[in-house]
């Protein structure tokens, strides 16, 4: 097993009995993360629903589903990627992350992307892109573009898959667009060793 997936089971050891805030009172199941653990791509959604919160894992429900679809549709499986949620307890009825929940948790998620160190991080909605680039511009208009981001990680934004069961065929068709421009992204970046030790240094700045 490498150090880093070594690191990763003891950050998700900690995470199983966090009660660094209140969902840990109201929740089932922590929903660390699943995947592969040196995968090229990771998925950033937002917090666990109703079904996650019973099994324990991310995107199990209908959303998840269509997150399959558009996996396959570039020619991945869910087991070829790492998922992950900006919050690891279900908010109570879905209700939206609150400021002071995602302070507490967002140290799990810096700590899972180090370790997975993807070449591409899809931030999947608004809570999961307004954290990582540090920004109050919504998703609508951050999608369709690349992030040159944290350790040479390219980020690319696209709307969450429950959006897309709402808002149709058009939401889904950019978010397929967006699958697509990721896939080519890992279809070009080598590995890059340098990228990774000049970013370390910016790693003080994120998550706001
Ligand atoms: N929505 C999310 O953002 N994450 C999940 O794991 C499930 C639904």
């Amino acid at each position: 097993m490498s150090e880093s997936s070594r690191v990763l089971i003891e950050l998700r050891d900690r995470a199983l009995v966090c009660v660094d805030c209140g969902l840990s009172e109201t929740r089932t199941k922590v929903v660390f993360g699943v995947g592969d653990t040196s995968a090229g791509l990771m998925l950033v959604g937002e917090a666990p629903g109703k079904n996650e919160d019973l099994q324990g894992e991310p995107f199990v429900g209908a959303a998840g589903k269509l997150l399959d679809r558009l996996l396959a549709d570039v020619g991945l499986e869910r087991s070829d990627v790492y998922i992950a949620n900006v919050l690891k307890c279900r908010p109570p009825g879905n209700r939206d992350p609150r400021p002071n929940e995602i302070d507490a948790c967002k140290g799990y998620l810096r700590e899972q992307i180090r370790l997975v160190d993807p070449t591409v991080v899809m931030t999947l909605g608004n809570f999961a892109t307004k954290l990582l680039l540090n920004t109050d511009v919504g998703i609508t208009r951050l999608r369709g573009q690349q992030h040159e981001w944290w350790l040479g990680i390219t980020l690319i934004p696209t709307f969450h898959p429950a959006a897309a069961l709402r808002g149709g065929d058009r939401v889904t068709n950019q978010m397929r667009e967006d699958f697509a421009v990721a896939r080519s992204v890992l279809d070009s970046e080598a590995p890059d060793e340098e990228k990774v030790e000049t970013a370390e240094t910016e790693q003080m700045e994120l998550f706001g």
